[in-house]
Parts: structure tokens; sequence; C-alpha cells
């Protein structure tokens, strides 16, 4: 059976993805901070195993990955991230917090493709999934705010893409993918997407990729957005 590791798999969209994945009988590493989240995963029907990853603290990335080693990846899927704050007026920026923001949503994802690229050059399946944001799109921002997490996720589609391209020769497939609205802790109650949906749909769009399709973003219904 394929193997994935899925980052920031405690809660919201990344628990919903370790649910997906299990249910179609893939091996799921669970990447989480919070020992408490490794109860739930516990629960969980299929082969799901826990295991100790804070994205933003290099140390841990390497020792996971030294862990591993031997271990071939099919899928990495970088779903952990940060909102910051929200609607920032410009003059009031909060330049830590988007330090913060940027290590988790934007340096993090490339760490973790450097870490685990031995992994997954001996995996099968051969894909860097990023949960980005429609949000990270330049061509629509037509509206404004969100500084900080719009500027984390363009600077992580951007950098997908350069891999993408880096990494083409060897069959890889580099996606970015956009989970939509989506009722978790950063989405809030009034989202309109249900964290199963958006991970069945994510799920989907990354089950009918090929090595043609890298470098390209995504909609969790398959649509194309515009970077
Ligand atoms: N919800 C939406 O509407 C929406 C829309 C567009 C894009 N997204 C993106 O979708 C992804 C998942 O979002 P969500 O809605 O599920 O958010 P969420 O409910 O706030 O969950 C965030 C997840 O990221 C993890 N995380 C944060 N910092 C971490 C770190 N340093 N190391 C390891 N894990 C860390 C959290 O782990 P802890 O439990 O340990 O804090 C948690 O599992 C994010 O990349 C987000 O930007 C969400």
């Amino acid at each position: 059976m394929p193997t994935v590791l899925i980052t920031g798999a405690g809660r919201g969209i990344g628990l919903a993805l370790v649910h997906a994945y299990a249910e179609d009988d893939w091996t799921v590493l669970a990447g989480i901070r919070d020992p408490a989240a490794a109860q739930r995963l516990m629960r969980i029907d299929g082969d799901v195993t826990p295991v100790t990853l804070d994205v933003a603290d290099p140390a841990s990335v390497m020792i996971l990955a030294e862990r591993l080693a031997g271990l071939p990846l099919d899928l990495l899927l970088n779903n952990a991230g940060l909102l910051g704050s929200r609607g920032t007026t410009i003059g009031e920026t909060d330049f830590a917090a988007w330090q913060d923001v940027l290590t988790v949503n934007t340096l993090a994802p490339v760490r973790l493709v450097e870490a685990f690229l031995p992994h997954l050059r001996d995996g099968e399946g051969k894909i860097i999934a990023t949960v980005s944001s429609r949000l990270g799109s330049i061509g629509s921002n037509d509206s404004g705010g969100n500084l900080i997490y719009r500027s984390s996720k363009a600077a992580v589609n951007a950098a997908m893409r350069s891999i993408a391209r880096d990494l083409a020769d060897e069959a890889f497939t580099v996606t970015l993918l956009h989970p939509g609205w989506v009722r978790t802790d950063m989405g809030g109650p009034q989202a309109s997407v249900e964290p199963a949906d958006s991970a069945r749909g994510i799920k989907s769009v990354i089950d009918g990729l090929t090595p043609a399709m890298t470098g390209r973003f995504f909609n969790y219904d398959g649509a194309e957005i515009p970077w």
C-alpha cells in the first residue's frame, strides 16, 4: 500500500485527510505536535501512525526524517498552516507574527521537501502536494487585506512551482491545492465546506495527477486557480 506523510494531522483539514487516506487503505504517517491528538488518531480505522512533527522546528523535522530513513514515501502532504492576524490595516503590520506565519506556511513546506526527498525518491508516487490558499493568488486579489497570510501562500506557491521545475526530470509531480473555505478553527463556523468534503476533493485531485501536470495550482474540486 502507498504511504503518505501528512503535516498538521491532528485537527481540521489535516485530520480529515488522515481519514480519507486511511479509508482508501493507505499507510498514513500523521504529523502532530500535540500528544493529545495521538489518541484521536489511534481511534481511526486503518493503518495510521501518529508521528511527532513541529514543522516550524528544524530539529523536529530532521529527527523524523532520520527516524524514517529507508522508508519509501509516495506522497508528502504539506497541510500545516497558520492564519496570523486577519485583516490587518497598513501601518499596523505585526512583523513578528508575519515571521511566524512565513516559517510555517512557506519555509516549512520547503524544509519538509528537502528532508524527505530521499524517502520520496524511493517511493513510487513521487508526489509533493501543498495545501495553499486561493488567498495566495496574486491574480485574483482584488480586495486586499490579509497581507501576512496572502504573502505566505503566494510565496509557497512560487517556491513549489520552482521545485516542480527542479524535480521534473525525476518524474515528480508537485502541486498546490486550495481546500475551499472549510469549517475548521481557521475557516470558522460560517465556512461553506465540511472538512471531510474538502479532504475527499483534495485526495481526488491528487489521485488524478500525472507528472505532466506538475507545477499547477488547483481548487479542491479540480478547477485550476490562476497564480
Ligand atoms: N480552513 C480554510 O478555510 C482554509 C482555506 C484555505 C487554506 N487553508 C489551509 O489549509 C491548511 C489546514 O488549515 P485548517 O483549516 O485545517 O487549519 P486549523 O484548523 O487552524 O489547523 C491548523 C493545523 O496546522 C497545524 N500546525 C500549525 N502550526 C504547526 C507547526 N508548527 N507544526 C505542526 N503543525 C502545525 C495545527 O497543529 P496544532 O493542532 O498542533 O496546532 C493544525 O493541525 C492550512 O495550510 C491552511 O492555510 C485553510
